[in-house]
């Protein structure tokens, strides 16, 4: 028997999607991102309540140790992840996410009776939770160990690629309408359920083989926006409007991040998806030969920088690994105070996740309205005297415009090659995510500052206060 009313529960249940609505809007903003996020979990605990006081559940200490094992596991993987590796757990989550939705599903379908038309449309929807689910939870998997560099982060690719996925992706279909036609029989056979789970995997994994690293965000998205739809449809199994809703909000806001980001890459999802099948070579290779280089120290740089009129800072990944952000923004305040003109260039996708560099600079009281955004900042290069690149270097690699096949090909990139100088500071000659050479680190104009940024930084911070 349950505990609570049904009015009680529509009611607990509509504040919980209410609170997941107000959620993500407050996302939709840094200034009110964390309330958002509060809101968002408040909702969710609301949501679980209600669920186990409303229904009559038999297995109340498994469900408990289930929350408690998911709650030991969770929180401290959470609170010690490092903001570098936040798109991995994301992964990881959306696609455990995506594994639950399809394991429910799935024992929803072996359990159902009958043959009614609404027993073929619950069956229906079953079975592409089952598929979607499945997909999605393995997919996560392999952008988890591309993106922890557990394997190779480049698109892989093997002959009669596309008609392998091709092929197993049709099994799956097949094997999904085979479920919803057994129950004329009078029950689904679980061995197909089985099946469909196992064949649904490989599609996963296969559709994100393919995927090169610098993609991969977009992917997680999509995936992400797989699990939302998953989420939907087992709601309509289990007879739950809440899933329903909150797995359409999912979905629809997956949807928009993905078209979104990929639109700030430049690139339409087929060609992120599937370009791999088509490409021959990848660009440039990795760490290419020897090819000289202008290096300089940090007193070359505080000198190039302090003398400067105007100096445009690009940030990237490496600035969050140095954690460097407070000593950027020194430097930039010490420069001001001797009239320099100074601005931050934000690439969409600099970092490992949306909005990173924002973030980042945002944690260190960079002034919100320093930050230009691709779009603004890549006209004023040409009136620059030095782009001062900190831990960057796919978002500002010329080979997305020049090198046809390259895993960038397309995207967008902040100009900085058109400023008069070009420093860049990273460790070594190592490329960046996307595994490509950067020719503008061999260009004339270019000045290596090598070392960790916030070592350089802090080099260089010295010199400028000395001159
Ligand atoms: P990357 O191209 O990955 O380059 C990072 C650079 O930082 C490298 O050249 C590296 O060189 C340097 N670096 C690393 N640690 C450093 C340290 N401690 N001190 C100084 N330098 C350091 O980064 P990016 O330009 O920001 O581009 C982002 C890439 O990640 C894109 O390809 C993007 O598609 C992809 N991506 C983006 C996201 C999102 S949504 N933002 C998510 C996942 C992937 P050294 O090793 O020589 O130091």
């Amino acid at each position: 028997m349950s505990l609570l009313p049904t009015t009680w529960t529509s009611l607990g249940y509509l504040v919980a999607a209410i609170c997941f609505i107000l959620a993500l809007k407050g996302l939709s903003s840094p200034a009110s991102a964390r309330r958002g996020n509060l809101i968002g979990a408040a909702g969710a605990v609301l949501a679980v309540l209600v669920a186990f006081l409303s229904t009559d559940l038999k297995h109340v200490l498994l469900i408990l140790l289930a929350i408690v094992v998911g709650t030991a596991l969770g929180v401290p993987a959470a609170r010690r992840v490092a903001m570098t590796q936040m798109p991995q757990l994301v992964a990881l989550f959306n696609g455990v996410g995506g594994a639950a939705a399809a394991l429910v599903a799935g024992l929803e379908l072996t359990r159902m009776e009958g043959a009614s038309g609404t027993a073929y449309v619950a069956a229906a929807a079953g079975a592409f939770t089952v598929l979607v689910g499945a997909v999605s939870f393995a997919g996560s998997v392999v952008t988890f160990a591309k993106l922890q560099e557990m394997m190779t982060t480049r698109p892989v690719t093997f002959p009669g690629g596309p008609v392998v996925f091709g092929g197993s992706l049709t099994v799956a279909v097949a094997l999904a309408v085979a479920i919803v036609v057994d129950l004329r029989n009078g029950g689904v056979n679980g061995l197909l359920v089985i099946a469909l789970a196992l064949v649904s995997m490989l599609v996963g994994v296969l559709f994100v083989l393919p995927v090169g690293g610098a993609d991969v965000p977009i992917v997680i998205s999509l995936l992400n926006a797989f699990t939302g739809l998953t989420v939907a449809a087992s709601g309509y199994v289990l007879d739950n409007v809440l899933l329903l809703v909150a797995g359409t909000l999912v979905g629809a806001s997956g949807t928009i991040l993905t078209r979104l980001m990929a639109a700030a890459m430049g690139r339409s999802l087929a060609s992120i998806l599937f370009g791999a099948f088509r490409q021959k070579a990848a660009g440039p290779a990795g760490p290419g030969e020897e090819r000289p280089v202008r290096s300089g120290s940090p007193e070359d740089v505080a000198i190039l920088l302090g003398y400067a009129r105007k100096v445009i800072i690009v940030p990237g990944y490496g600035l969050a690994v140095a954690q460097a952000q407070h000593t950027i923004r020194e430097l930039a305040e010490l420069l001001e105070a001797r009239g320099v003109e100074v601005l931050y260039g934000i690439h969409p996708v600099a970092g490992r996740m949306p909005g990173h560099m924002n973030v980042l600079l945002a944690e260190a009281n960079v002034p919100y309205e320093s930050l230009k955004e691709m779009d603004e900042v890549n006209p004023q290069f040409a009136t620059t005297d030095v782009a001062l690149v900190v831990g960057a270097n796919d978002v500002v690699n010329p080979a997305a415009k020049t090198t046809p096949g390259a895993p960038i090909y397309g995207m967008p990139i902040l100009e900085v090659a058109q400023a008069q100088q070009v420093v860049f500071l990273k460790r070594s000659m190592r490329p960046g995510f996307a595994g490509i050479e950067n020719e503008l680190l061999y260009d004339p104009k270019t000045t290596l500052l090598f070392g960790d940024a916030k070592e350089s930084l802090t080099k260089v911070v010295a010199s400028v206060k000395g001159l």
